[in-house]
């Protein structure tokens, strides 16, 4: 059974701003590759990100530090391809746009002109501002990025919750105001405090998605790969599994291995 309350036939930034005011709540998942994208469109997903969380789940990297720009483009224009409804956001990859602005414009415009991606993503606040602000003057529309931000884990040193004290909550609700106002179409909230990214949410007009940050925001976002239950040693609270595609996948491979080695795969009707 359906539950959105409008259909869209084509998710777009403004679409997005709509659900907000109409109480809709926003459903986003991460994808990286054309098969999986094509499933999550298909299953009526609004938003795919396509995160530098690839750097974990696709590539093995313990942090999202090292994948490259060309590497975030090729996952993206695997996923363009494969979508019909959803809007397609890109993350800007760790050294792609922190050094000066002239530079993260250069890598937004690398990452719309090359994958057809409809936006990216860039994580921090004010430190960010004339980054973001260049990108956005250019015609690219940015989702912001506050809380945990894993880019910057060796400056945390830890995944744990963030913004549990007064003064990173204040900087953390002031950068929120601040990508409102110079025009981030909407804007992430990881592993911060219910009451904290509730209270965000309502005093902004933008979208404010939520990863661990509780259920008074506008939406919710995933990596695809933890809600299906592939990668079952991660466990944190905010994480529920859909499937347990782990123990599936592993049965279904043991069946194929024992079927090989009994000779029984391919049987009479599976060959020419
Ligand atoms: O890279 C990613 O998957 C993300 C989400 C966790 C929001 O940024």
């Amino acid at each position: 059974m359906s539950v959105a309350k409008k259909e869209y036939k084509r998710i777009t930034t403004k679409s997005l701003v709509d659900m907000k005011s109409n109480g809709e709540k926003i459903a986003m998942l991460t994808a990286y590759d054309f098969s999986m994208a094509k499933i999550v469109d298909g299953a009526g997903i609004d938003v795919i990100l396509v995160g530098d969380s690839a750097s974990n789940v696709m590539a093995g990297h313990e942090t999202t530090l090292p994948i490259t720009l060309d590497q975030m483009i090729y996952h993206a224009t695997s996923v363009v391809r494969a979508i019909q409804r959803a809007l397609v956001v890109v993350d800007l990859p760790f050294g792609s746009y922190q050094s000066d602005p002239r530079e993260a414009l250069r890598s937004a415009i690398r990452i719309m002109k090359e994958s057809g991606a409809h936006a990216v993503k860039l994580e921090g606040g004010k430190e960010v501002k004339d980054s973001i602000k260049r990108i956005l003057h250019a015609g690219i529309p940015v989702m912001g990025h506050l809380g945990l931000t894993p880019q910057s884990i060796y400056k945390f040193g830890t995944y744990t919750v963030r913004a549990r004290q007064e003064e990173e909550a204040e900087k953390l609700k002031s950068d929120a105001k601040m990508l409102e106002k110079i025009g981030c179409f909407a804007v992430v909230l990881e592993k911060v405090p219910a009451d904290l990214a509730k209270e965000v949410a309502e005093s902004v007009s933008i979208p404010v998605i939520g990863i661990g940050a509780g259920n008074g925001v506008d939406g919710q976002v995933l990596v695809v790969h933890d809600m299906l239950g592939m990668t079952h040693e991660f466990n944190p609270r905010f994480l529920r599994r859909y499937a347990d595609l782990h123990a599936e996948m592993t049965k279904a491979f043991e069946n194929y291995r024992d079927d090989v080695k009994s000779k029984d795969f391919p049987s009479d009707d599976e060959q020419y």
